[in-house]
């Protein structure tokens, strides 16, 4: 089989090719797309990337596109998900209006929603403020978060919930109470932090934080750039594909598409945030 998938993270299929920077699994070739694709021209009948164009700066993201398509056969198939600008700033102003109402709920979402836009892009530590936003232990809004992300942030908060639990002791009543290690954990960072702030008022920034930071931030995990179905198209077109269409997790050209449980797993939608888009290589 001659199909790609670039950026695979943990969602990949074993008959397809698996590209991704480092990975433990013997399905998934360990390469830096930044040096590009390391694949033949027209070796490939699809390449498919879900979350991963933005996390390439706008540049480097086109020179991407550009590869995906050399790689490709003559009629092959590129699909490309992306978190959906559009539906993200939608969201944003729909529940800022709510909020200035007084709507509740609407408080929570806008702040979920911010974290969409922002978080990704600004944080300088892995999981940033989304991730203390699943970690937390009630989220006052966990259906609306759950229906934007998706069985992706459910399987994170699963993930949390069952390690709460196994710290727990037997028989405590509150499941989402956090044990008093975790406080006194908790309280000393603080801590720390406080102190290390005072210090930073007074010296430059110190060069092993720079470097920390410089390192996270080049790691491929923040987002770099955002697409909508307007400048997704416009690319697609730039690079040279036609027969441009925006879809839905479950349609493709991709034949099969629903067996290799990449956009949709057991019917879900993996990534509901998700703009779907394919083209064809003239
Ligand atoms: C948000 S994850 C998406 C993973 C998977 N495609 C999915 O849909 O769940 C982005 C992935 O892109 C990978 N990635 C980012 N920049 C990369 C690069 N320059 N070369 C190879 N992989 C890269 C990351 O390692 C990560 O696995």
């Amino acid at each position: 089989m001659k199909f790609l998938n670039l950026g695979c993270g943990n969602s990949y299929h074993k008959d397809w090719t698996n590209i991704d920077f480092t990975s433990s699994s013997e399905y998934v070739i360990e390469h830096n797309l930044l040096k590009g694709i390391p694949l033949n021209d027209a070796s490939m009948e699809v390449v498919y990337h879900s979350h991963v164009l933005e996390h390439f700066s706008k540049k480097d993201g086109e020179e991407l596109m550009k590869e995906c398509n050399r790689v490709l056969k003559k009629n092959g198939i590129m699909r490309v998900a992306v978190p959906d600008l559009e539906t993200i700033a939608i969201e944003y102003l729909r529940n800022l209006n709510l909020a200035i109402e007084g709507g509740n709920d609407a408080r929570h979402n806008y702040e979920w929603i911010k974290l969409e836009l922002f978080d990704q892009m600004v944080r300088n530590k892995s999981g940033g403020e989304m991730g203390k936003y699943l970690h937390q232990a009630f989220i006052p809004n966990e259906e609306y978060v759950f229906n934007r992300i998706g069985l992706e942030g459910k399987n994170i908060r699963e993930a949390f919930l069952s390690e709460q639990n196994k710290e727990r002791p037997v028989g405590n009543k509150s499941l989402y109470r956090p044990s008093r290690k975790k406080k006194v954990k908790k309280l000393i960072k603080r801590y720390i932090f406080w102190l290390l702030k005072k210090v930073k008022l007074q010296e430059p920034i110190p060069e092993a934080e720079i470097v920390y930071t410089g390192n996270f931030r080049l790691s491929g995990e923040i987002h770099q750039w955002m697409y909508d179905r307007y400048s997704l198209t416009e690319l697609l077109k730039k690079v040279g594909f036609a027969d441009i269409r925006i879809c839905n997790a479950f349609e493709s050209r991709i034949k099969d598409w629903e067996k290799y449980k990449l956009d949709v797993v057991n019917k879900e939608i993996r990534k509901p945030d998700s703009l779907f888009i394919e083209g064809r290589k003239l």
